[in-house]
């Protein structure tokens, strides 16, 4: 694979000078470049490739929010990443409208090729030129919402109770009805309304209820106003059922809390380039859904003809760009098409394609045509050895969706 370029930018020399010794180890993935201060990264993203710009937050002259206001502006394609302090959190709140990723400092090696790895897989998983160019022409492509972030960061600190994160979601007013919306409306078998966040957070788990308050903060990102022909309560209700099933599905093969987590999100997240597609390309997308309903697979190839990208791959692309783990961007990139995933085990993404494929049998909206069929690949299936225990997942899927309320 050819290699990526990664541009690391800090007022300080002797910061550039020991990440240079402790990236060495990266060197045959990353080509590293070193700009000394955002004018002369301005500089280099001009004369050089440059596939990811890492910036320090507080440098004299122009800082880093400023750099990265620019490089949105001018080089739109380059994935732009915040390093920030402790001390700098209220500025790093702001830029993050403009920083697609915010690591925190120190940052080690580990991490930070972690947080590469992220990109690179996803690049791998939209190496196609196509996609590129259709971002290209995309003016709006959100980022992380700084609500999202705070939120996120809350929730994943050693000491998130279940007390502190519903304290955290009744602070506000519109996560709260949104939260107690989703938990009573949805795919999560409670036998009684739930009207109190402490409750919902009880009874759901803060992993269910990190993917919720995420969720809420993704879809918010949207300007849906532009797009009345939308239907996003149906988005909503098939999200929820996807991402219930997936997790009931995980959970019967495999025992692991975070697979289960992953694959609930990776079901909530797994059609947002829908509305990536449609807030973008409305006409595009209007003249898609007018057309007579069909598969998934007819529906994904008219998808490529018109807009040249799928709501598939569009999600993963900025969720990717958002920093969502890997197996969550596999599992939105390949839900209709698991066998070009090259995956070979069990996982979120098998899940998700499951609990979507059931869809069609499910009485919550669906996409595609209203066939009384699967779309489950059975190829794929057949592959990971699964194949018999499909009626069983089918028959848990259909037991949620006749408690669902
Ligand atoms: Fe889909
Ligand atoms: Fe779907």
């Amino acid at each position: 694979m050819a290699k990526r370029h990664l541009l690391f930018v800090d007022d300080e020399p002797m910061v550039l000078k020991g990440l240079q010794r402790s990236l060495r180890s990266m060197r045959h993935e990353w080509e590293i470049l070193y700009a000394e201060g955002g004018e002369a990264a301005l500089a280099m993203l001009a004369s050089h490739p440059v596939d990811v710009v890492i910036t320090d937050m507080r440098m004299p002259g122009m800082d880093g929010a400023q750099l990265l206001e620019a490089v949105k502006a001018r080089f739109p394609q380059v994935v732009r990443i915040i390093l920030s302090g402790q001390l700098d959190r209220d500025m790093t709140l702001q830029s993050v409208k403009v920083a697609h990723q915010l690591l925190a400092k120190p940052c080690d090696v580990d991490v930070l090729r972690e947080a590469l790895q992220k990109t690179v897989t996803l690049n791998q998983l939209l190496t196609d030129e196509a996609i590129r160019r259709v971002v290209a022409r995309i003016d709006t492509l959100p980022s992380m919402p700084a609500s999202c972030v705070a939120i996120m960061e809350d929730l994943q600190s050693e000491d998130a109770s279940i007390r502190k994160v519903a304290g955290l979601i009744a602070s506000d007013l519109g996560m709260t009805a949104k939260i107690l919306q989703m938990v009573n409306s949805a795919f999560f078998g409670l036998y009684r309304q739930v009207t109190d966040v402490q409750d919902a957070v009880m009874l759901l788990g803060l992993d269910a209820i990190k993917a919720l308050v995420l969720s809420v903060n993704v879809f918010a990102a949207f300007d849906t106003r532009r797009i009345p022909f939308f239907d996003l309560d149906g988005l909503w209700q098939h999200s929820l059922a996807v991402a219930g099933c997936a997790q009931k599905i995980m959970t019967t093969v495999a025992r692991d809390r975070e697979q289960a987590a992953a694959a609930f999100l990776a079901g909530m997240l797994h059609d947002i380039g829908k509305l990536i597609l449609a807030v973008n390309f409305s006409d595009a997308y209007r003249a898609l859904l007018k057309g007579v309903p069909e598969g998934p697979a007819e529906r994904l190839a008219k998808e490529r003809e018109m807009i040249g990208t799928t709501h598939a791959e569009m999600g993963a692309y900025l969720m990717g760009l958002w920093g969502m783990e890997p197996s969550i961007l596999m599992a939105i990139a390949f839900h209709h098409t698991p066998l070009e995933s090259r995956e070979t085990a069990f996982g979120p993404l098998t899940a998700v394609h499951l609990a979507n494929g059931f869809g069609h049998g499910l009485r919550l909206p669906r996409e595609g045509g209203r066939g009384a069929v699967d779309d489950v690949d059975a190829a794929y299936i057949a592959a990971l050895g699964v194949t018999g225990k499909v009626d069983r997942w089918r028959q848990i899927c259909l037991d949620l969706d006749e408690d669902a309320p």
